[in-house]
Parts: C-alpha cells; structure tokens; sequence
C-alpha cells in the first residue's frame, strides 16, 4: 500500500489527523490493533475545550455533538463540602463541551467512511523501517496477510503503549514523568449527576469528581490509594463515599452502576516527539493526570500542528515545521502539564503531606475561591489556551 502519511492508531489523534490531511489533499492510512466496536466502547474523558469543540465542528464532526454534548459555562469547586462556582462566562467568555470520548471517536470514524479513506482494524505485528530514511515503512499483518505500507511520514498516534514512542532509539530520547500517591475509582452510573455542572470537591477524606455523560448518566470519581484493588470496594462503599465527599453540597441519587475501574495518575513526556520521519501525537509522547481533562485536547492540538506542518511540506516543499514539530507541540505539552499537576496537587490529599502542607493547600484554595485573579487563571486554562 502506498500513502503520503502512514497513522498508526484510530484514537482522536489519528482520526483527527486524518480528517485534518484529507481537508488538505494529502493521502493516509490509518491502521488500528483493536476492532471497531472495541473502540467505540472505551470509556474515557469527555470533556473539550472551546477550541477542539469549534474544531470539531469546523472539520465536519460537530452535528452529533452540537445535538448531544452539552455546553458547560461553568464548574464548582468544593471545599469540605462548600462550593464555589468557577463562571468562566463570566471571568474569560468560553466554555466546555461534555461529550464522550468515545462519541467523538464514533463521529471521527464515520468522517473517514465518507472521505473514502482506508481505515484498518485488528491489525497484528505493527512494527516501523527506515524512519531515517525519506521512504519509511509500516508493516503489519491484517486477515492473516503480511502487508506494508511505503510512506513519506508516519504518524504515531498509538498511545502511551504503542509502539511507535519504544522505536525511537533511547540514547535520542529524555522521558520526564511523575507517578503520583494515589489512583482515581471511577464508574458509570445510570443515575442524575448531583449538579447540572461538575463538581471538583476536596474533603479531608479525600477528592472525588462528579461529571456525567448526560443528566441520567453519571460519570464519577474518588481519589483511591495508588495501589488499590478493586475487589475492595463493592457498590454500596462507593456510593456511601460518594455522598460523604459531597459534603452535604448536594443530593446525590444512586442508580445501576454500568461499569467501575481504577485509573492510575501520572505525568509522563517523551521528547523529542519525532525521530526521521517518524512523528508523535497524543498519549504516544505525552500523558497527563485526568484532573485537567487535558489528553483528548492536547491530542487534537498535536495534530493540528502536525497537519501544518506536513501541508507545509507537500505544498511549499518546506521543512521548517517539520523540523519545528517538537518545540511547538511540548510549548502547549508543558502548559497542559503544568495545569493538571497543579490541578491535582490543589485538589488531593497526598498521604505523606505534614500539617503544614494540608494548611497551605486550604489557604491555596481559599485563595482560588476567593480571589477573581486566581479564578480566571483556572478558567482559561480549563477551557483550553488560544491555540497558537
Ligand atoms: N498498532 C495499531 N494501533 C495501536 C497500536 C498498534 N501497535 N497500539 C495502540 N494502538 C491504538 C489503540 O488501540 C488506540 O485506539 O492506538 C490508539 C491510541 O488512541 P488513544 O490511546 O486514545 O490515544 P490518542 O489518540 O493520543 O488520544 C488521547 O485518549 O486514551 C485517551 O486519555 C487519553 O484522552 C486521551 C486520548
Ligand atoms: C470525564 O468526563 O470523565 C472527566 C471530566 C473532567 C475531568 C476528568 C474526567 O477533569
């Protein structure tokens, strides 16, 4: 098979790029180990930014989400069970869009299907050549036949266990990462969230998270030891810490719970994002602790710059973005990772914090619930940086 640009994983930065490459005449493949329906049925993050929304909807992919997403103009901070509403109407003038990860992926892939290109799922045996060279190669098998595909780039957008990141010899690569004390429980439940916004709610006992999927699906999370098993904590422990971490702010009704998981959380950047003609987006090169809801953002906004860059290439033979790649993706990488670490050390217990530090950490969200400064500058990187 031959293609301008080979994309290796069908997340939103694969599916993302490919639309982007497509809307400016460049050929792609993209190829994928997981089937279709496995996808689609990942549960992840769903929230975006003012900008990857109006991105959505500028590349064709916005109907579905314009009728289903809801817009959120606001979020609640807790504190022991006291809530501060963040009005980023007020404070910066944009918004979030809830909508799930997987919905976004479901639109992308319907996008592709239109534009007639190839998509290929359950793939084996993905492995990368030559990406030194001007003629890399992907090879794979797919039905049980060995298959290539001769390209001018790849894209690697396969996650943080792909294996497009582990091809980059490691004497090229400085990988800075942070695993923190604790994991998320999160679980999906047919129940009303307990506001119609979310809410971040730090309590002694530890965070929890209350989003949703809709107003009768709830989408929620407690702070859990790093380590912690699942076994341990039947529905009604979730539920009783769920109403405990809510502070008596609000009600909160119970419902079938549909799935339950621990996430563990941590910082992770591999630099440089390229290698040859071997390119990184996403969780290939960068993750993120959920807090922030940062990855499917900063997924997008790697492929934006990505897509400059290659347009630029093909259709004015320069290079420069291309060799510009890395220092412009990890500009908006460290932004992002600097909000969700902070995010989450504001937001935390961390089981060895001295007296001291839990003091500081109630004067530091005093302060962010106190002081309109503090507040805008939450708000505007919540709701996603100006992309450059
Ligand atoms: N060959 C082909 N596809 C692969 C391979 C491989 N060897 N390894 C992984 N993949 C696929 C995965 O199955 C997945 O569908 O690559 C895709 C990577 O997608 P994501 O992990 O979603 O990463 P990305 O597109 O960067 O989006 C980041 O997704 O995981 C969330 O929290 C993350 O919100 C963030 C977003
Ligand atoms: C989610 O929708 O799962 C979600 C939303 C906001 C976050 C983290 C997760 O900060």
């Amino acid at each position: 098979m031959r293609a301008q640009v080979g994309i290796i994983g069908a997340g939103p930065a694969g599916l993302m790029l490919a639309r982007l490459l497509h809307l400016a005449g460049i050929s792609s493949i993209i190829i994928e180990n997981r089937s279709e329906e496995y996808i689609y049925n990942r549960i992840r993050a769903g929230l975006i930014e003012h900008w990857a929304a109006d991105l959505l909807t500028d590349v064709g992919a916005g109907e579905r989400m314009a009728r289903e997403g809801v817009l959120h103009w606001g979020n609640n901070v807790g504190i022991n069970g006291d809530l501060h509403r963040m009005d980023f109407k007020a404070l910066v003038g944009k918004r979030v869009t809830i909508y799930g990860q997987q919905e976004v992926v479901k639109d992308l892939v319907a996008l592709r299907r239109a534009d007639g290109g190839p998509i290929l799922f359950e793939v084996d045996d993905v492995s990368v050549h030559d990406v030194t060279s001007q003629r890399p190669q992907i090879r794979f098998t797919h039905q049980g036949k060995a298959e290539t595909i001769d390209c001018d780039f790849i894209a690697g957008c396969d996650g943080f266990h792909g294996i497009c990141r582990p091809s980059i010899p490691a004497e090229r690569m400085r990988v800075f990462d942070r695993d923190y004390p604790f994991g998320w429980l999160g679980i999906l439940a047919e129940s009303p969230p307990p506001d119609h916004e979310l809410i971040y709610s730090y309590t002694d006992r530890g965070f929890a998270l209350y989003t949703m999927r809709s107003m009768s699906l709830s989408r929620l999370y407690l702070q859990c030891d790093h380590d912690e098993d699942i076994a341990n904590w039947p529905d009604d422990r979730i539920w009783e810490e769920l109403h405990r971490r809510l502070g008596g702010a609000r009600k909160l009704q119970e419902g079938k719970m549909l799935q339950k998981g621990i996430t563990p959380m941590r910082s992770f950047v591999a630099e440089p994002m390229q290698y040859g003609r071997l390119l990184l987006a996403g969780d290939s090169a960068h993750i993120v602790p959920p807090t922030g809801a940062k990855g499917m953002n900063l997924a997008f906004a790697d492929v934006v710059y990505m897509a400059r860059a290659l347009e630029a290439f093909f259709k004015k033979h320069s290079s420069d973005g291309i060799e510009k790649y890395t220092d412009t993706c990890l500009s908006r990488v460290w932004q992002a990772q600097r909000f969700s670490w902070w995010m989450t050390q504001i937001m935390h217990v961390f089981p060895d914090e001295t007296a001291f530090d839990r003091r500081r950490q109630l004067a530091d969200l005093a302060y962010l619930t106190h002081s309109q400064t503090a507040a805008k500058s939450l708000a505007e990187q919540y709701v996603g940086l100006p992309l450059d």
